[in-house]
């Protein structure tokens, strides 16, 4: 199912935080309607939060009633707006810069209706290059997966994370329409529920064998010898191929270390960001306390009890086996050969 579907002068935004038990759509009509969406995480991971900001960033424009030579000026708020929803994901501030240059390069235009134009052009561009790319990124992974394999995943990086398909979901889904006869594990991603709520849903919609596990069981199943290899996703990868992505991942790769087990990142090159020399540098978001205290609404803790709710963790270059782009597979080491798939066409 699709998580976004740009209408022209609106985004209809597939609700996820509702996901599964109902399937609710909701109409963005402004740029600070985008900018909730996102921050409630209605909308969320990577790649699908750059999409979102660039057609936010879109909106915005056409929201936009004054005099040409003001638009910049009010443009600005719009993206400052846009880039303060959610730190980490670095897809965010990437596409929001292509936007920016976008509108510089089309100033000159006269009037203010062909820069808006150019602006919902450049959107659908970084839309459209996400979904080639993760089917690329789908192609390249398959060549690690070997038949009858048991994958471990952590969190939802599917066709609800990105403008369609999916990266390390995407590896999943092309192995799956390959013909070999996978089975996944999907860990549940405390305290967001993505892999119970997200990418049980989407794998099951999609007939792909999954067991929905607790993720204080990975180290059990490895131990049991039921993992063959670990594939997620990433949120920024840093120049020296240091990881972040959803808390718990990192827990995954000194585990998948420990016990042999190769460790797979797969991101669009739009989630490198090499003005990081390391992962030490990469913002970690804090979400509110009331994600760990209650789950749907129910409480499942005593309300006063302190609570620490970092979102992501950053997972070390050194424990991940390789990093599947959309320009092929990278490996150590991350950081010549990160640049070195920056650089290629
Ligand atoms: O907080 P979220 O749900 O936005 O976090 C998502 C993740 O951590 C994903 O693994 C990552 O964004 C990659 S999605 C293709």
């Amino acid at each position: 199912m699709k998580a976004i579907q740009w209408l022209g002068d609106s985004l209809r935004i597939l609700d996820q935080t509702k996901l599964p038990l109902e399937i609710v759509f909701r109409t963005a009509r402004t740029y600070e309607d985008v900018a909730a969406a996102i921050k409630q995480m209605e909308v969320r991971g990577a790649p699908l939060i750059g999409a979102v900001a660039a057609y936010g960033y879109v909106l915005g424009a056409r929201q936009y009633q004054g005099e040409l030579d003001a638009f910049e000026a009010y443009m600005r708020e719009v993206q400052e707006t846009l880039l303060k929803t959610r730190p980490t994901a670095v897809n965010l501030f990437w596409a929001l810069r292509r936007m920016e240059d976008c509108l510089r390069e089309n100033k000159s235009l006269e009037a203010l209706e062909p820069i808006q134009q150019r602006l919902a052009q450049e959107a659908d561009k970084i839309a459209e290059e996400d979904v080639r790319g993760n089917r690329l990124i789908g192609e390249y992974g398959n060549e690690i997966i070997p038949q009858n394999a048991q994958i471990l995943t952590h969190c939802n990086t599917g066709s609800l994370a990105t403008v369609e398909y999916g990266t390390a979901l995407g590896v999943i889904r092309k192995a799956y329409a390959s013909g070999k006869q996978i089975h996944v594990f999907a860990g549940e991603t405390r305290p967001f529920l993505q892999g119970a709520r997200l990418t049980a849903w989407e794998l099951q919609r999609d007939q792909i064998p999954v067991t929905l596990i607790a993720d204080s069981m990975a180290g059990f199943l490895m131990q049991q010898n039921r993992i063959d290899l670990v594939i997620v996703g990433a949120d920024r990868v840093a120049a020296n191929g240091d990881v972040a992505n959803k808390i718990g991942t990192y827990a995954l790769a000194v585990l998948a270390q420990a016990h042999g087990v190769p460790f797979y990142v797969a991101a669009p090159t739009s989630t490198i960001d090499l003005k990081l020399p390391s992962g030490q540098e990469i913002p970690i978001e804090e979400r509110s306390a009331k994600e760990i205290l209650e789950v749907f609404g129910v409480p499942v803790a005593p309300p006063d009890i302190p609570v620490y709710n970092p979102a992501f963790d950053v997972t070390p270059a050194k424990y991940i086996t390789g990093i599947i782009t959309e320009k092929g597979i990278v490996s150590p080491p991350y950081a010549v050969n990160l640049l070195k798939v920056m650089v290629r066409s």
